[in-house]
């Protein structure tokens, strides 16, 4: 029915269709997400092996649904979900993917430690944005992801931690690397890098675990051993070793998206620019409306762990359930004129981090971090444009971001 209507999308009849692996819907996924969302918002996808569902009330219900499982392994063979799984070590996982009764005892200590952290080191973390913005060229053109988006997330993650400062390019290295997991059609070298990079974090980790024991700092990684040893953490070395590693693989290109996203935003719509440098207190629900429009994140995912009925559609035991975060935040029974980038009015809240008791634990750190950039970037350069360039978004699936945003000052 949609073919017929001109320029409609035809329907997607698979997930994969509706990623960044498919060059239309990575320049921009929103047209065939509204046509599954209008014409079949709840998929079955038998080549993927998962449902797929687009609408936002059913996208909040299955991610707030604590009946669901997460880990990968229990996923029906064949499903894309299962690619996921460390083959090596296969139950070996962050909370991520951590089912319960494992996932309740692992994430309550881990929140409490990180977000005491984020609130003590506030003005710390705020420095650091303001220092890579003052630092990035003051006049031509350059790229805003090199110089700004990419450096800041890994750069207050390392902070937090408490990576020492001379080894901090290391450290942006080994991030990158791991990072490199995220992409399913890695080449050979890539998977190399990856491993390697992995193996030299795990260490330097398990040093700094052990160094700080003997003696304590003022950072993450004594926080989290200092409640391990007081017994108020029952977690096993590694399971701190594996959380904090994930605190960098959730939250680096994902934060990097949310800035790269929001600045090429303001910068294609100079009416909420305008707005945002009138009313600098705006910044707040300037980054909500950013992650609403363009989540960094555009889908996540639930496993049945029994046979019920999701969104009406008989859903068997182990079968998976990919909720589209993009799709529902694009939702027109939930938002008023969804395809309009408006940071001036209140919304009802967005899915861009999912929900239940796997919402992204980094949600206030990627908030603070995209605040003070918004406020500070457009303060140094009042006057920044966007050169003529084609946008390049990336091709990982279920990420939304782009590679390269030149910008002139
Ligand atoms: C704009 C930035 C970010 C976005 C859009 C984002 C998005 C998400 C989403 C969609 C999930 C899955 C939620 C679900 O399935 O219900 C998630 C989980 C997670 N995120 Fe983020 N994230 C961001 C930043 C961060 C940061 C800064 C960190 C850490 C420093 C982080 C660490 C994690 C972790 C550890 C989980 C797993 C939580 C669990 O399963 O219990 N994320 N994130």
């Amino acid at each position: 029915m949609a073919d017929d209507q001109g320029s409609a999308p035809s329907v997607p009849k698979s997930v994969i269709e509706v990623t960044a692996f498919m060059p239309e819907a990575r320049r921009d996924p929103h047209p065939p997400l509204k046509a599954l969302r209008e014409n079949c918002p709840v998929m079955r996808d038998e080549m993927a092996k998962a449902w797929f569902l687009t609408r936002y009330g059913d996208v909040r219900t299955t991610v707030n649904d604590r009946s669901f499982i997460r880990h990968p392994l229990n996923a029906e063979e064949g499903s894309i979900s299962r690619q996921l799984v460390d083959e090596e070590n296969p139950r070996r996982t962050s909370i991520l993917f951590m089912d319960n009764p494992d996932h309740a005892r692992v994430r309550p200590p881990l929140a409490k430690a990180f977000y005491a952290r984020i609130n003590k080191m506030k003005d710390q973390i705020e420095a650091i944005v303001d220092e890579t913005i003052e630092a990035a060229p003051a006049s031509g053109v350059f790229d805003l992801m090199e110089e700004i988006a990419v450096p800041i997330p890994v750069t207050v993650i390392a902070r937090i931690l408490g990576v020492d400062e001379e080894r901090l390019a290391d450290f942006r290295d080994w991030s990158e690397a791991v990072i490199l997991g995220l992409n399913p059609v890695r080449t050979p070298e890539e998977t190399e890098r990856m491993m390697a990079g992995g193996a030299a974090l795990e260490a330097y980790f398990a040093e700094l675990m052990e160094r700080r024991r003997e003696a304590p700092a003022d950072d993450l990684i004594t926080d989290m051993v200092q409640l391990q040893a007081s017994g108020d953490a029952p977690l096993s070395d590694d399971e701190v070793r594996i959380n904090l590693q994930a605190l960098l693989v959730g939250g680096n290109l994902t934060t990097t998206d949310l800035i790269g996203n929001g600045v090429w935003l303001f910068l294609t719509h100079p009416e909420q620019l305008a707005a945002l440098k009138a009313d600098p207190g705006l910044a707040s629900q300037a980054v909500e409306e950013v992650l609403r429009f363009e989540a960094p994140v555009s889908a996540t995912s639930r496993i049945a762990e029994a046979d019920k009925p999701v969104a009406g559609c008989p859903v068997k035991e182990h079968q998976v359930v990919f909720c589209s975060l993009a799709s529902a935040n694009r939702d027109a029974e939930t938002f008023e004129a969804p395809d309009t980038f408006d940071i001036t009015q209140k919304r009802a809240s967005h899915v861009a981090f999912g929900g239940g008791p796997h919402i992204c634990i980094g949600a206030p750190l990627a908030r603070m971090e995209a605040r003070r950039v918004y406020q500070k970037l457009f303060e140094r350069y009042p006057d920044m444009k966007l050169p003529e360039q084609d946008i390049a978004w990336r091709a990982l699936p279920f990420f939304r971001g782009i590679e390269t945003l030149l910008v002139e000052v």
